[in-house]
């Protein structure tokens, strides 16, 4: 296999961990001699080994059959070794401690904990360096991760339900606007996000519980709360989970507080007044909408005020498809 399968190879294979690495980046290394495979790691769940740390060990249960010494070997990983002594240590240095001939990178990473050091590192160490091998593809597949150290806050996804009439609910009553299919998609995208963010009225009001609800392993979503009221937390929203409550409703301080923490993505899932409140601030990434075919009529509270108002606060549309009787629509910030 030459560097450019490897490569891919390495980024299809990590893909598989998106759930349970997150909030970190999902990483692939690949450990080869003479374009041979000797080992390969994954980074699959958050808090435990990185990638190359994986790779490594697996490679150490073949010294002495499949190679003699790590530095007739070259790694192959997707993302730039880290810097940084986190929870497992810094990756450059355990590759320097080996004695790897020659490492290829996809990305540099662009946390600025790291940015280029790994490889700085590497090279004073006289280990052969390439980067940028589908740098575009490791970016793309880490969206949120690169989106965070790019701007410095998390990227926000509004999500909301509506019916046929752009109602989002009706007052005291519980009603389900949006089909199964669409409920279940919802957990999908819930699955994804590092944090899910809702209002003190859907908390009083639904109930919700607002973790994944998938049949695959995840590392739940830290929750949101904003509120200025007294609360029950013995409520399902804090069931097993991690939340933080906010009393301020200045929606800026409450984002620009997650800049230095691992949170990179936040998926907003709350009634009008606050979703509004959002897209006034114009610190909303991403708006999905879900349209039924039910209609709620006159005891229905209306998502926008007035007609198009998801063009007037900048948003274009980016796809739209149906799920089962309902249309789901994304809509990006039209920069
Ligand atoms: N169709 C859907 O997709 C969907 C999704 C979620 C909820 N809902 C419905 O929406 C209803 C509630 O809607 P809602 O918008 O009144 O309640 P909300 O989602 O709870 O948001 C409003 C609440 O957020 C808090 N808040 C903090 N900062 C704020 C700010 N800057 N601007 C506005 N609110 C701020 C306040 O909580 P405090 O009052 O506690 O201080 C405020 O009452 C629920 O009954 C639920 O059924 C519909």
């Amino acid at each position: 296999m030459n560097y450019e399968e490897l490569m891919l190879r390495a980024i299809t294979r990590a893909e598989k961990f998106k759930y349970t690495a997150k909030p970190n980046p999902v990483v692939g290394a690949i450990i080869i001699k003479n374009n041979e495979i000797i080992s390969e790691g994954y980074h699959q769940i958050y808090g435990e080994n990185h990638a190359e740390i994986n790779a490594i060990q697996e490679a150490q249960k073949h010294q002495g059959k499949k190679f003699e010494k790590f530095s007739e070997l070259t790694l192959i990983c997707t993302l730039e070794p880290c810097s940084h002594i986190g929870k497992t240590g810094s990756c450059a240095d355990f590759i320097v401690k080996k004695g790897f001939k020659k490492v290829i990178i996809g990305s540099i990473d662009p946390n600025p904990r790291v940015a280029g050091r790994g490889i700085e590192i590497l090279e004073n160490n006289n280990i052969e360096v390439e980067y940028g091998l589908f740098k575009d593809l490791v970016e793309k597949q880490n969206k949120f991760f690169f989106y965070k150290h790019k701007t410095g806050k998390p990227h926000i996804t509004v999500k909301i339900a509506s019916s046929f009439d752009g109602m989002s609910h009706i007052n005291d009553e519980r009603v389900f606007i949006t089909s199964e299919s669409s409920r279940n998609d919802v957990q999908k995208i819930r699955a994804n996000h590092d944090a899910i963010l809702t209002g003190g009225n859907t908390l009083r009001n639904d109930n919700p519980k607002m973790d994944a609800r998938v049949d695959f392993a995840v590392n739940q979503a830290k929750k949101i709360l904003l509120t200025s009221k007294p609360y029950n937390n013995k409520l399902d929203f804090f069931n097993n989970a991690s939340v933080d409550v906010f009393g301020i409703n200045d929606l800026n301080e409450i984002i620009n507080s997650y800049q230095d923490s691992e949170i990179c993505s936040i998926l907003v899932e709350a009634g009008p007044s606050l979703v509004n409140a959002f897209l006034k601030e114009g610190i909303v990434d991403e708006l999905i909408v879900y349209t039924s075919k039910k209609i709620l009529g006159e005891k229905g509270v209306n998502w926008f005020d007035k007609d198009n108002a998801i063009e007037n606060y900048g948003f274009k549309l980016e796809s739209s498809y149906k799920i089962d009787t309902d249309l789901k629509e994304i809509f990006i910030k039209d920069e």
